[in-house]
């Protein structure tokens, strides 16, 4: 496995184009099994999680055709074709990498009327259930059965009836695969307390391209008139916002200076809010925003919270950013109940932060020192690589491949502002 070694305390500063959204890009693919004609997605990310769905998708029959991929430039597009599904199950071994995946039950139950998914792996950020993804399908007229590690649905005979379903709680992955479903239904459906994430809104547009009827895009209730049938389109992924972010706090670490480019500031308003609160400068540029820093880092008090709140996959990299504040900062997690496990980590660094529950006091200390580190998520990975930015000495971030599955060549952009990084195989 691989380690990036971080030699801290550069100012960042340049132009920095920002990537596909991750998230976005994970439900709009399995959106290619809705249609016999094909789907083109442009400005994918290059990432391991793009490439895992990809495979996914090919063990269903989806054919898959890759262009424009230069290997200078980021990101590339995708045509995706799923003429005749010859395989409505999806396996362990290629879900457990990936708990996206089971971004496939939905759509693959509206197309072929019945679907069997492997529970899901992914990160480690606590229990994850899937069992309101799993509700709004039955509220939608699919009949689920659980066995042996396996969740099967299945449509009655002419297609899912359509429904009606309000989420208890916000769920992003629910509130997609629901849709994905209903698109195809026989009726009309509804969903309340819908996740109005804008890679909801990203869906939801291309869905509306392929041919599908979708009211209140962008908000929290949702109502989707099932079509017979969807045709292809052709579809550019939004800019990934947690990336943007991420390297927003990057730069603003090492008191730096750095336009992100390809930006949709409207996606950012919390980040930036937490940004400026910080005592960032943000200020919208042509395509993209521009971060500077000309003083001290101030502490910040926020809870993360579903869109348009502060996204709980910002909070590691804002944590990193804040542990050089002047001052204490107070952070809740209200999404995920284990998501403070670079906390350990970034103390082994020399912050001070302690964790009561789901908060987390960050106490500001005058500098961080480099170690050898690890996560076991994503986002905690690149919440060490910031304070790495900013530590004396050398920081070694293990376990890179959680790094690889979501920031299309992390190294290559960090060394595009100006950091010292490098990549080394083994751990
Ligand atoms: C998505 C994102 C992830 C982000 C998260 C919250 C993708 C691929 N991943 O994950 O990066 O951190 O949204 O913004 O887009 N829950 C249930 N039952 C369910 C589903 C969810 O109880 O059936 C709970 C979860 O445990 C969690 C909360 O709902 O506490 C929100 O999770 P959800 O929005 O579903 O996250 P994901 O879609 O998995």
């Amino acid at each position: 496995m691989d380690t990036i070694i971080i030699r801290g305390g550069r100012r960042l500063s340049g132009t920095l184009p920002v990537s596909g959204a991750k998230n976005s890009a994970l439900t709009l693919l399995p959106c290619a099994l809705l249609t016999d004609e094909a789907v083109t997605l442009r400005n994918l990310p290059r990432l391991a999680d793009i490439d895992s769905f990809q495979h996914l998708l090919n063990q269903f029959g989806v054919s898959t055709a890759i262009a424009g991929a230069r290997p200078e430039d980021f990101g590339r597009v995708m045509t995706l074709q799923a003429t005749r599904l010859t395989s409505t199950v999806a396996p362990y071994d290629l879900v457990r990498k990936m708990r996206a995946s089971i971004l496939v039950l939905g759509p693959m139950l509206a197309r072929a009327g019945e679907a069997t998914v492997s529970l899901p792996g992914g990160c480690a950020i606590g229990n994850r259930p899937i069992d309101l993804h799993l509700k709004a399908l039955e509220a939608f007229g699919a009949r689920i059965e659980l066995a042996a590690g396996y969740v099967r649905a299945y449509a009655p005979d002419g297609g899912l009836p359509g429904g009606e379903y309000t989420f208890p709680v916000v769920s992003v992955g629910a509130t997609e695969n629901a849709l994905m479903a209903a698109v195809l239904a026989r009726g009309t459906s509804r969903l309340h307390n819908a996740a109005r994430e804008p890679e909801i809104v990203d869906l939801c547009q291309l869905l509306v391209a392929m041919g599908a009827q979708i009211e209140g895009i962008g908000t929290s209730d949702l109502t989707i008139t099932g079509v017979a049938r969807l045709h292809g389109a052709t579809y550019m992924v939004m800019p990934d916002r947690i990336e943007a972010g991420s390297y927003a706090c990057a730069a603003a670490i090492t008191g730096g200076e750095v336009t992100l480019t390809g930006v949709r500031q409207a996606d950012m308003a919390a980040t930036v809010q937490a940004l400026t609160d910080a005592g960032v400068h943000v200020a919208a540029v042509r395509d993209g925003l521009h971060i500077a820093t000309d003083g001290p880092l101030r502490p910040v008090t926020l809870a993360t919270a579903p869109f348009p709140g502060f996204a709980t996959d910002m909070q590691a990299q804002l944590m990193a950013m804040l542990c050089l504040a002047q001052g204490s900062s107070v952070l809740t997690e209200t999404i995920f109940e284990n998501r403070y496990m670079h906390v350990p980590e970034m103390n082994r660094m020399g912050a001070r932060i302690e964790t009561h529950g789901r908060t987390a006091i960050v106490h500001g200390v005058d500098r961080l020192i480099g170690a050898d580190v690890m996560a076991t998520d994503l986002r905690a990975s690149m919440g060490l690589v910031i304070a790495g930015l900013a530590a004396a000495d050398e920081t070694r971030v293990h376990r890179v491949y959680h790094l690889d599955r979501g920031y299309e060549r992390l190294e290559e952009k960090l060394a595009l502002i100006g950091a010292d990084v490098e990549r080394v195989g083994g751990d």
